[in-house]
């Protein structure tokens, strides 16, 4: 069993939370970044990262929210897998998603139902998180889990040069580790 976590992250937040993840869903899954060099006169061209992705059980897409939606790197991406999605080579795996931004809104639901939209183009079975709203757990905020109450996906906030708080990540692992049983379960 593989679980992709196909990413971009230009200043390294969105990187901490696919790291987050990656550890709550234990040692099948592989962090695969997006990065401007795989794209060539605007087009995504790591033919070998796509394959990576058709050989795994499970993909979680991440990416920033940038202007309201995904990070242009991510949607480059996302539109070279318009063959898979001719073939539908990726039908019936497993998929989640998640974004950080700098606003506490910042227009996130935006970029998580782009990557909904983008699983349901191939498919693919969506899996929210559901860890349970962290203002009512008494727990400070920094370390309460679903902190900002998304249950498409996981988000993380954090003000620019600031770190994600702890329970975002805490958040992301425990979605890492929700992927991880039900790819298992499905295998
Ligand atoms: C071009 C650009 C657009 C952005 N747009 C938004 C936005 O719409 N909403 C928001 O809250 N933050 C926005 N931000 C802040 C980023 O979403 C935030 O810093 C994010 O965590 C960066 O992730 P990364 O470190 O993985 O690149 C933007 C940043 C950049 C550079």
């Amino acid at each position: 069993m593989s679980i992709a976590i196909v990413y971009f992250s230009a200043t390294g937040t969105t990187k901490s939370l696919a790291e987050a993840i990656a550890k709550g869903a234990g040692p099948e899954a592989v962090l695969l970044p997006i990065t401007g060099k795989q794209i060539v006169e605007g087009r995504f061209t790591d033919e070998a990262l796509l394959a990576q992705l058709t050989a795994a059980d499970a993909i979680l897409f991440g990416t920033p929210t940038f202007m309201g939606g995904p990070a242009g790197q991510f949607k480059t991406f996302a539109d070279a897998t318009g063959g898979i999605w001719y073939h539908q080579s990726w039908a019936g795996k497993i998929a989640g998603g998640f974004t950080t931004s700098g606003s506490f809104s910042g227009d996130k639901q935006g970029t998580l139902q782009y990557l909904v939209t983008l699983s349901q183009q191939h498919g693919m079975i969506w899996v929210g998180q559901n860890s349970p709203n962290g203002l009512y757990s008494g727990k400070p905020l920094d370390v309460a889990l679903n902190r900002l109450g998304s249950y498409t996906g996981v988000m993380g906030q954090a003000a620019p040069g600031q770190p994600l708080t702890a329970g975002d990540l805490a958040t992301g692992e425990a979605y890492g580790a929700r992927i991880a049983a039900l790819a298992k379960k499905l295998k």
